[in-house]
C-alpha cells in the first residue's frame, strides 16, 4: 500500500484547504450529465467542512487554450451546490485578487470553487511560479482526484510540493482497491480486456499477462490477436500492422503462464448498425464481406467458465460494439455474470475506463460491482504499472513531513 497521508492525519478547522478535485464531467446542454464524479468527493468536502475547513476546490475542466468561456467550470459548480446542498461560492479566477479576497471572507465549513485552472497554460506545464500563486492562497492540500493523478500539473503535482499533502478520501478508495487488485489480490486473478485497438494497450497488455493468471481480450483488439494467429477477420477492425506486438504479447503471457482466452465464436454483420442482419459463426468461419461486431454465446460460455474459477476480475473495455444493440449482448451477459459472482462474495470486481463504465450502466451493474473507478487515462496508465505524478507527489510530502 502506498505511503500518504490522509485526512485522518489533517487537523481542518480553520484552515483554508486546497482541495483537488476532478469536475471533468461530461455536460449536455449546458448541465451536468452524469454526476459520478461529483458525487464521489462529496464525503471529502463533507468531512472537511465539518471539521471546521474553508474548502477551496481546484479542478481543470475540458482541454482549453487559453481562457476559453465555454469551458468554465461556473455551470459544473451550480451542480456541485445542489449535490453538496450547501452554498458554493464561484470565482472566476483561480491566481490573483479576486480568490485571495473571496477567500479572505470565508468561514469555517464554507466552500469555494476557483475557476479552470486549464484557464492558464502554466497549468499543465507544471510551472513552479504558478504553483507557489495558487498555494499561497491556502494552508494546506488536499488532492481527491486520483483520475487526473497521470498529469503531472501544477495543481496535481506542482502544489504537493509547496504545501503540506493530503489525499482525500476518494484518492484513499480508489489507491486501495486497485492496489488490493493487482499489488496482492486474491488469485487466480482474471482480466477482461476489450476496445478498439491493441496499439493503445500494448504496455498495460504487456504488464498485466506478467501479473495476472487469465486475460479475456475481446471487441476491435481480439481481432488483431485472432488475425496474427492465422485466423481470416473478413472486414473486421483489425489492426493488421499489429501482428507481431500481438504474438510477443502472447509470448510474454506463455512465460509468465498466464492463459489468454479469445473468442471462439462472434456475431457478424455487414454493417454496423441496429436492425441489421446478425448471424454468429465458429470463430474459423468469419465471412469475408461481413464484420465480427460483438462475442457470440460459445465465447460467453468460455468466459463464464474463467469467471466462476477466479477470485479477482480487473475489466477494462467493452467486448463488442455496445453502444449499438444488439451487439452489446456478449459484454452485459458477462457484466451481470460479473455482478452476480460478486453479489454472492466468490468475486471482487474492478473496473474502470470511460467506455467500460458505460457499459456497465447499460447492462445495469455499474453499481453491482466490488469497485468502480472514476478513471479513465489514470486507470489505464495504473494498469500499465506506472507510477502516477499525482500519487508520487502525496507519496513525497508524506516523506518530507
Ligand atoms: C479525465 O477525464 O480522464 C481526467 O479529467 C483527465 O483529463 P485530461 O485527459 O484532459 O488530462
Amino acid at each position: 500500500m502506498n505511503v500518504f497521508m490522509t485526512l485522518d492525519d489533517l487537523s481542518s478547522k480553520g484552515k483554508i484547504v486546497l482541495l483537488r478535485v476532478d469536475l471533468n464531467v461530461p455536460m449536455q446542454n449546458g448541465q451536468v450529465s452524469d454526476m459520478t464524479r461529483i458525487t464521489r468527493v462529496l464525503p471529502t468536502i463533507r468531512e472537511l467542512t465539518a471539521k471546521g475547513g474553508k474548502v477551496v476546490l481546484l479542478s481543470h475542466f475540458g482541454r482549453p487554450e487559453g481562457k476559453d468561456t465555454s469551458l468554465s467550470l461556473e455551470p459544473v459548480g451550480k451542480a456541485v451546490e445542489h449535490a453538496l446542498g450547501k452554498t458554493v461560492v464561484f470565482v472566476n479566477d483561480c491566481i490573483g485578487d479576486a480568490p485571495a479576497s473571496a477567500i479572505a471572507k470565508m468561514k469555517e465549513g464554507d466552500v469555494l470553487l476557483l475557476e479552470n485552472t486549464r484557464f492558464y497554460a502554466e497549468e499543465e506545464k507544471n510551472d513552479k511560479a504558478f504553483s507557489a500563486k495558487i498555494a499561497a492562497l491556502g494552508n494546506v492540500y488536499v488532492n481527491d482526484a486520483f483520475s487526473t493523478a497521470h498529469r503531472a500539473h501544477a495543481t496535481t503535482h506542482g502544489i504537493a510540493g509547496i504545501l503540506p499533502a493530503y489525499a482525500g478520501r476518494l484518492m484513499e478508495a480508489e489507491l486501495k482497491a486497485l492496489s488490493n487488485a493487482l499489488d496482492h489480490p486474491a488469485r487466480p486473478v482474471i482480466a477482461i480486456v476489450g476496445g478498439a485497438k491493441i496499439s493503445t494497450k500494448l504496455n498495460l497488455l504487456n504488464n498485466l499477462v506478467k501479473k495476472i493468471d487469465t486475460l479475456v481480450l475481446g471487441g476491435g483488439m481480439a481481432n488483431t490477436f485472432l488475425h496474427a494467429l492465422g485466423t481470416p477477420m473478413g472486414k473486421s477492425l483489425c489492426e493488421r500492422d499489429m501482428a507481431t506486438q500481438a504474438l510477443e504479447i502472447i509470448e510474454t503471457a506463455h512465460v509468465g503462464n498466464c492463459k489468454i482466452i479469445l473468442p471462439v465464436d462472434g456475431v457478424v454483420a455487414k454493417e454496423l448498425k441496429t436492425g441489421t442482419d446478425v448471424e454468429t459463426v465458429g470463430i474459423d468461419s468469419i465471412p469475408q464481406d461481413a464484420m465480427m461486431l460483438d462475442i457470440g454465446k460459445g465465447s460467453v460460455a468460455v468466459i463464464t467458465d474463467e469467471l466462476c474459477k477466479a477470485k479477482t476480475l480487473l475489466w477494462n473495455g467493452p467486448l463488442g460494439a455496445f453502444e449499438t444493440p444488439p451487439f452489446d449482448n456478449g459484454t452485459t451477459a458477462l457484466a451481470k455474470i460479473a455482478a452476480e459472482l460478486t453479489a454472492q462474495g466468490k468475486l471482487v470486481s474492478i473496473a474502470g475506463g470511460g467506455d467500460t463504465v458505460s457499459a456497465l450502466a447499460n447492462a445495469c451493474v455499474d453499481k453491482k460491482m466490488t469497485y468502480v473507478s472514476t478513471a479513465g487515462g489514470a486507470f489505464l496508465e495504473w494498469l500499465e504499472g506506472k507510477d502516477l505524478p499525482g500519487v508520487m507527489a502525496l507519496m513525497d510530502s508524506a516523506l518530507d513531513s
